[in-house]
């Protein structure tokens, strides 16, 4: 009864797990609240059937709630996407799924991993800040919106143990 209360009101703790292609369409969903350009349903089921490509999600029960995804090449990785559901944020949900995510990929032999975020994306920033990201690079004008001046992606690398 308790569990069952507790799904209904989204209480208690998501369940991390792998993606495989039957999560595509929330997978796209779930991206497109996140993200100004999004990855249609098809984009996802193309990455989730790449070897190289890894992909966690977090969920309540039914509810998708997050993921995070990168691709993997020799013995280096870049995350390609992170993204939590707008009412799921700030609960510590995507530092659980970056930390379970970097030990799999040190699991698969990955030494360095790299990413771009955008130099104001001060939760991303923060969230890889904590998981000992560090800068390594600039890349002035990177992100091109519609609307707004062109944003800084700054490169982040973690050397895995
Ligand atoms: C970035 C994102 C994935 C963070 O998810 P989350 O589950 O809210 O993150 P967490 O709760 O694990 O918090 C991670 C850190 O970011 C901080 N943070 C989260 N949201 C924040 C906000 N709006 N403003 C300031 N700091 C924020 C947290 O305080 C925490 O830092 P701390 O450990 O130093 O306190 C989420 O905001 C999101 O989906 N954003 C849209 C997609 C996106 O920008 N993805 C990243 C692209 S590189």
């Amino acid at each position: 009864m308790i569990a069952l209360v507790r799904r209904w009101f989204g209480a208690g703790e998501a369940t991390l797990s792998e993606a495989t292609p039957r999560d595509s369409a929330a997978l796209s969903r779930l991206h497109a609240m996140s993200f100004q350009r999004g990855w249609s349903e098809a984009e996802f089921e193309r990455l989730l059937l790449d070897r190289s490509v890894l992909v966690d999600r977090a969920a309540f029960g039914r509810e998708l709630a997050g993921f995070i995804m990168s691709r993997r090449a020799v013995d280096e990785a870049e995350i390609l996407s992170v993204a939590v559901a707008p009412p799921r944020r700030r609960r510590g949900l995507a530092g659980r799924l970056l930390m379970l995510h970097l030990r799999k990929l040190a699991g698969h032999g990955v030494r360095r991993v790299f990413l771009e975020v955008d130099e104001g994306n001060v939760a991303a920033r923060r969230l890889y800040r904590r998981a000992g990201f560090l800068e390594v690079g600039r890349r002035k004008e990177y992100y091109r919106e519609a609307a707004g001046a062109p944003a800084t992606a700054l490169v982040l690398r973690r050397d895995l143990a």
